[in-house]
């Protein structure tokens, strides 16, 4: 398939699937809430090396590093929407808000959250 077909392809999926979600009512606010709200081709990995690798690959100033099960399972106690939240607004002066990713919806960073802690806690 030439490229130009494949991406007239997806846009018009794209549109199918937002249809049907609207159209069937079936799914749940959350489901709509995070088509929306997901920056247009974010990728978590991609982000992540972009903005959090510099502090999270080494542990600099002692943050939880990537890959390293210990380090996020203890982070984890506090329960996921705890640590999105600190993503968001910071935590203790030493990880900066929005990991200083300023472009990052709160879905985008609450997706990265995810990310690392899938990469990094595997059972
Ligand atoms: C300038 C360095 C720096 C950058 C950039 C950074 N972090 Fe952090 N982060 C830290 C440090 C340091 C801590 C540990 C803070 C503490 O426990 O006192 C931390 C802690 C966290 C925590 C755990 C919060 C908690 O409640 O224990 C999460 C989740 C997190 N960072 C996510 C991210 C994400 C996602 C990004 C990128 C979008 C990011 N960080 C970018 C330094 C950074």
């Amino acid at each position: 398939m030439k490229l130009k077909n494949v991406v007239k392809t997806g846009i018009a999926l794209s549109g199918l699937v937002l249809a049907s979600v609207l159209a069937s009512g079936s799914a749940s606010a959350g489901q709509t809430l995070t088509l929306a709200q997901l920056t247009e081709g974010f990728d978590p990995a991609r982000t992540y090396t972009q903005s959090c690798g510099a502090c999270h690959n080494s542990g600099a100033a002692g943050a939880p590093r990537m890959g390293n099960a210990e380090d996020w399972s203890a982070r984890l106690e506090k329960g996921f929407d705890v640590l999105v939240e600190h993503t968001i607004s910071g935590f203790n002066n030493v990880m900066p808000p929005k990991g200083m990713c300023f472009t990052c919806s709160d879905d985008d960073l609450k997706a990265m959250v995810q990310y690392i802690l899938d990469e990094s806690i595997k059972e």
